[in-house]
């Protein structure tokens, strides 16, 4: 029998929704909310508001475009969190719905495992143990992979996550949100010529919060003696905060190597869309002789079938959720 599970994925400001036939990606469909770009960052009241618009057309759309009817689903998978809470409980609450009137199991879903679980979307696929770089808007991870429902976290930012650090400091820069793919793009276009230090942080922790500030005072004091600093050099200023984020980053994930001794190794999340990132992963892989796994773009942002293929691996243990589940805002890996 083909197991097809409907996923809903609603965590932060984009409302995706997934059909999974055995584990592989029927339909994707994902409604972004551009609202939050004159705010400079995401409204937690608008986000939940267009959710609430959104997620009917955006189900409709991927039963659509899977060729699958309501009636032959065998489960709704979901984010319960980590999150906003009152967008997480748009999805929950249309999951629960859903499942109640069909008569099917609900799985619950983390938002985190399901980023590193992206990479069983498509074929090739990393194999166990393996080590996974999680970047996003809310999150720096390096996440041991023992198996599709077996992680552990071997460190993290103590402040401000990847993402998090792109655009705070796209934000001083005068960047809409989100800026990380904005100062991707701009960096491609300059030089990494201004040198901002590394933070010296034990371990395989991370900390992002120092390099905001020092970026700040390095702007402030470039720009008393030259006014026109931003203007003329904002490219090579967007590839100098990214090849500072991006050898933060690396530099963790070589320690992570080492300590572990494992060698497949799997960048996921957000931030796993730059392109600096992307290039510094492959090169290394191949220096150091790992074995290295980019997903495609449309799996690196918030997308529902990452939780759809979470939630077929818990399907298949039974893993099921009972109607009284209520979303998270935080939720430990
Ligand atoms: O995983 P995600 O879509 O949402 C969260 O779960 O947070 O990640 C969003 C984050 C944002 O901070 C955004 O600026 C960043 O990913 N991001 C990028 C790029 N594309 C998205 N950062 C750097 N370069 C990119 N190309
Ligand atoms: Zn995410």
């Amino acid at each position: 029998m083909q197991i097809n599970i409907l996923a809903i994925e609603s965590s932060c400001d984009d409302t995706s929704a997934a059909v999974i036939q055995d584990g592989e990606v029927l339909s994707n469909c994902v409604a972004n909310q551009e609202a939050h770009r004159l705010y400079g960052g995401v409204v937690p009241e608008v986000a939940s508001r267009a959710h609430q618009a959104n997620i009917i057309p955006v189900v409709d759309l991927a039963l659509k475009k899977a060729g699958i009817r309501k009636e032959e689903l065998h489960a709704i998978g979901f984010t319960k969190g980590p999150g906003l809470i009152g967008s997480l409980m748009v999805g929950v609450s249309f999951a629960k719905g859903m499942a109640l009137s069909l008569d099917i199991p609900l799985i619950e879903v983390h938002h985190m495992k399901a980023h590193v679980l992206a990479h069983f979307a498509e074929a090739p696929h990393p194999s166990f143990p393996f080590l996974c770089l999680t970047v996003s808007g809310g999150h720096t991870q390096i996440v041991r992979i023992n198996n599709y429902l077996d992680m552990e976290i071997l460190g993290q930012t103590i402040d401000d996550a990847a993402g998090e650090a792109f655009d705070k400091t796209g934000k001083i820069l005068g960047l809409e949100y989100p800026a990380g793919p904005i100062i991707d793009q701009l960096a491609q276009q300059g030089e990494a010529k201004f040198s901002f230090s590394e933070p010296k942080i034990p371990g395989l922790d991370f900390s992002f919060s120092g390099l905001k500030t020092g970026i700040l005072y390095f702007l402030k004091k470039q720009v008393k003696e030259q006014p026109n600093f931003l203007e003329e050099e904002m490219p090579n200023i967007c590839a100098s905060v990214q090849d500072r984020i991006v050898s933060i980053l690396m530099n963790k994930l070589k320690l992570a190597v080492k300590q572990t001794g494992i060698q497949t190794v799997a960048i996921a999340g957000g931030v796993s869309a730059n392109s600096g990132l992307r290039k510094a992963l492959q090169q290394t892989g191949e220096e150091l002789g790992w074995q290295t796994f980019i997903p495609k773009f449309e799996y690196c942002t918030d997308n529902a079938a990452m939780i759809g293929v979470t939630a077929y691996y818990k399907y298949l243990e039974e893993q099921f959720s009972d109607q009284g589940v209520a979303p998270v805002a935080r939720w430990n890996i």
